[in-house]
This record gives C-alpha cells, sequence and structure tokens, in this order.
C-alpha cells in the first residue's frame, strides 16, 4: 500500500470517529500539503478540500492536477488567508514535526482559529516511537533519553535538508505524548493521541475546538 494512503487512513478513521460538526458541507483542510501525497486520497470523500503550503510550486501542482480543490498558499508564520470558524476539519502531515518550537504554538492557535466551534484538527507529530523506528534520524542531535525526560526536542536541519518556503528555521521536532497532552491541551481539547498509527512511525493527535 502506498505511504500517502496509510497515512490518510488512520485520518479518516479518526475523522469518522471524533466527527464535525458539519450538517451539510464539510471543509476540509490539508495544511503544509505539498503535492497532495495524502489529500489525493480524500477526493472521493464527500467533503470539500482546501490546501495550503508554504511552497508555492506544491500549490501550483494541486491547482494544475487537482482542479476540485481549493489551491491556496501562506506564508511561514501564521495567519491563513481563511476566516474564523470555516473549516469543519484542518489536518496536517509531517508539518510540526519539522516547525521550530517557537512556530509550534502559533500554528496551533491559528488552527483553532479557522476551526468551526467543535471542529477536530488532526495533526501529526514524531515521539519515542517513530525515535526508535528511526524517523528522520539522521538530522537528530538528542538521545531518546533525552527525548524522554524533556518531553520536547528539536533538532536545525542543515542547510540542504530545508524545503522552499520554510525560511531558516525548519529541522527535525519530537514530542511525547505526555508533553503534547500537557502543553497542546491550553490551547485546544487533546480528545486522543493515537501512537504510531501514522505509517507505523508517526503519532496522530486529535484536537477539538471546544471555545473561542
Ligand atoms: C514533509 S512535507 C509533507 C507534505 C505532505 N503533508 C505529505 O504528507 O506528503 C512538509 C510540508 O509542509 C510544508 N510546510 C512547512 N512549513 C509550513 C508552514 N508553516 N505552513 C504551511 N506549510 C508548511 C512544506 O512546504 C511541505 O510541503
Amino acid at each position: 500500500m502506498a505511504a500517502g494512503r496509510r497515512c490518510y487512513l488512520p485520518i479518516k478513521q479518526a475523522m469518522q470517529k471524533f466527527g464535525g460538526p458539519s450538517k451539510g458541507e464539510t471543509r476540509v483542510l490539508d495544511l503544509g500539503a505539498g503535492v497532495g501525497r495524502v489529500m489525493q486520497y480524500f477526493l472521493s470523500d464527500p467533503v470539500t478540500l482546501y490546501t495550503s503550503d508554504v511552497d508555492e510550486t506544491a500549490r501550483e501542482y494541486i491547482a494544475k492536477n487537482f482542479p476540485d480543490v481549493h489551491a491556496g498558499s501562506n506564508n511561514f508564520a501564521p495567519p491563513l488567508g481563511f476566516k474564523d470558524s470555516f473549516f469543519d476539519v484542518v489536518y496536517a502531515v509531517s508539518v510540526w514535526t519539522h516547525l521550530a518550537p517557537e512556530l509550534q504554538i502559533p500554528w496551533l492557535r491559528e488552527v483553532k482559529r479557522v476551526l468551526k466551534p467543535g471542529g477536530i484538527a488532526l495533526i501529526t507529530t514524531i515521539g519515542p516511537y517513530g525515535y526508535q523506528r528511526g524517523t528522520h534520524l539522521q538530522a537528530v542531535s538528542f538521545g531518546l533519553n533525552e527525548l524522554v525526560s524533556t518531553g520536547f526536542q528539536y533538532s536545525e536541519y542543515p542547510p540542504h535538508f530545508k524545503s522552499p518556503g520554510t525560511g531558516n528555521k525548519y529541522g527535525a521536532t519530537y514530542q511525547t505524548p505526555e508533553y503534547l497532552r500537557r502543553e497542546w491541551s491550553k490551547v485546544m481539547q487533546v480528545e486522543d493521541i493515537q501512537v504510531g498509527v501514522i505509517d507505523n512511525l508517526n503519532d496522530l493527535v486529535v484536537l477539538r475546538k471546544v471555545s473561542t
């Protein structure tokens, strides 16, 4: 099975389990969609798809190859170009796994802003499970014990690892489920953390907007 589909399936299952508030149209944003590796599997689902990415060439690719998708772009730091309470679901695959520490919570707050009350965010992260499976370890300068004892670790990528549009701060970000529950619940309600469900590597954090 293709890796994009192995990411899509647990996200879709979480959408079905934790649901959005929508009665009619269900608006879904893939934040940091890249070229639609995961998004393409949502095309046959009854949802209205939006994408946003800092990489303009990725936006162009989506616009050209997936004409039914609302392809957009954004700057490396918030905000997004959407009004408040617009989406039922926002998901992001392998984005928070690269964001620098100072952008982690501002982006979470921005996701909350564009979610409808009751809407859900599905965000992939790397934790001790991914560390033990060797995810991105070529860029990592800390040990598993350090990750577990601190809850959060970030290693800046060397220049040749960086992606278009991501500026100077881009790296490998690891966070434990315990840390996520404590820190991310200050922004949104943490409904679930599903360890290793993303391609048997990364964790899936399920969050709900319960207040504005
Ligand atoms: C590792 S790729 C993952 C792409 C896609 N989600 C997937 O799973 O195939 C990370 C993506 O996030 C985008 N990205 C990084 N920082 C971003 C930001 N602040 N806002 C939006 N997109 C961002 C990158 O341009 C890249 O397309």
